[in-house]
């Protein structure tokens, strides 16, 4: 069966065709109804005229309210005065479901438009950025596949966080204590070591009760780990992804990302490598804007904001101090203060995308460093066996897909990137 936008690609001009929809909106004027036609692909205007079809359904197309759905056979006619340039002309319209009044007519404030989400996942903003996050997670899997990485899954529910205890997620497990998983960190690791390349992309959970544009408290994880590989290899897989998706993306869903406001050009014009600077330099950056930061503080937003400002594709800040950085990432060779952990910082506000580094290998080492992140080593002893058995240099990132998806689609705010968002404020719909 057509889809809507087959028609307005114009590959159906001229032909006889049926279309099944739901309402988006219609009026009547003399002997003709208006209805603008939603599926799955987009809208289109269906004339239906009093002289062309039986009563009964010009009838039914006359009274039926917004999201009721629908069946149209007719022509498809070029017509400027159509949006979309297209319209059809119908010979038979069937209204399948008349709908009672819809909820979302004239109040479209966020917290309203998050209360009946499930309705508005129906709009032309939430279809839009669907389609382009399909391409996204499609693209995703094509880049990590076609380098030669095995998808492979972690479990959800863990015994351990990888990424500190303020974020985790309790879940009263039979009477035990168990979390929702951060990140897949330390299966990864050990999965690397059996299967050397892999990759997964899942939900990660982060209690975490900043109420910013950026963060959910449940988002999907990109994430690989790879054996016999460096930082420096698997940041380039990290910008080669994000240009492979920022091109599939400007490919497959240009009139989307136009409706979003992004500008598809500046999509296939990402390119890599990417710009590559270390912490220091970016401090050094920073200072020269008039911020100065404490060396061996994170960036928080407003810097990543100051550092890309302007800029039309991510950067790359690399080597930041080891205090406040994960027990996991190894130490610079060059200078033990500094991690080989990496950071991609997206423009447009978005921040940072991708979180990597290598890994320490030294057993002894991760076992105090682990005491140092506060935690218990005896909890981790499972995970230090990939240090006793086989232990070789590997590294891995973890690439947050909403916020890959905000900076393409040029979103305000992350939880439109999502279908159904979880915030600390809100788990429902
Ligand atoms: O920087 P993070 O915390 O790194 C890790 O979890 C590593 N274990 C990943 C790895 O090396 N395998 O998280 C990685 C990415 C961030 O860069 C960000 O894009 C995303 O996950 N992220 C969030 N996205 C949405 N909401 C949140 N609350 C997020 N927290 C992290
Ligand atoms: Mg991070």
């Amino acid at each position: 069966m057509p889809k809507i936008a087959d028609v307005l690609r114009g590959a159906l001009t001229g032909q006889d065709i049926e279309l099944k929809g739901w309402i988006y909106r219609t009026r009547t004027i003399g002997g003709k109804a208006f209805v603008v036609l939603r599926d799955s692909s987009g809208v289109l205007q269906v004339a239906v005229s009093r002289e062309s079809v039986p009563a009964d359904q010009f009838e039914g197309a006359e009274r039926a309210l917004i999201e009721s759905a629908a069946t149209a056979k007719g022509t498809i006619v070029a017509d400027k005065r159509a949006p979309g340039g297209y319209e059809m002309r119908a010979k038979e319209f069937h209204v399948v479901s008349f709908a009672e009044k819809f909820p979302i007519q004239q109040d479209l404030s966020e917290e309203f438009l998050l209360d009946v989400r499930h309705l508005w996942v129906r709009s032309q903003r939430m279809t839009s950025i669907f389609r382009v996050r399909h391409t996204v997670f499609g693209a995703v899997h094509e880049y990590f596949r076609g380098e030669g990485f095995f998808e492979v899954h972690p479990p959800m529910i863990t015994p351990v966080g990888s990424e500190g205890g303020a974020t985790l997620f309790n879940v009263e497990y039979f009477g035990k204590k168990a979390y929702l998983t951060q990140s897949w960190q330390l299966y990864a690791e050990a999965l690397a070591l059996s299967m050397e390349k892999v990759y997964y992309i899942g939900p990660s959970f982060r209690a975490e009760k900043s109420r910013t544009t950026r963060h959910l408290t449940e988002y999907w994880h990109c994430e690989m780990e790879e054996a016999w590989a460096g930082m420096d290899d698997v940041l380039k897989h990290a910008e080669r992804v994000i240009e492979h998706a920022a091109h599939r993306a400007a490919e497959e869903n240009p009139e989307d990302l136009k409706f979003l406001g992004r500008d598809p050009d500046l999509l296939v014009k990402v390119h890599t490598p990417f710009e590559h600077i270390t912490y220091d330099e970016a401090l050094r950056r920073l200072k020269a804007k008039g911020m100065e930061i404490e060396w061996g503080k994170d960036l928080r937003t407003l810097e990543e904001r100051a550092l890309t400002e302007g800029m039309g594709q991510p950067i790359i800040v690399s080597r930041y101090p080891r205090v406040s950085q994960a027990f996991y990432k190894r130490r610079d060779p060059a200078n033990p203060e500094l991690v080989l952990g990496f950071d991609v910082i997206a423009p447009d506000d978005v921040g940072e995308i991708v979180g990597g580094s290598e890994r320490e290998t030294d057993l002894e080492y991760l076992k105090q460093a682990i005491v140092e992140f506060g935690e218990d080593p005896a909890h981790y002893e499972w995970y230090l066996d990939t240090r006793r058995f086989g232990n070789v240099q590997h590294a891995g990132f973890g690439m947050g897909m909403e916020r890959l998806i905000q900076w393409i689609c040029k979103l305000d705010h992350i939880r439109d990137a999502i279908p159904f968002p979880r915030t600390p404020a809100r788990f429902s719909p």
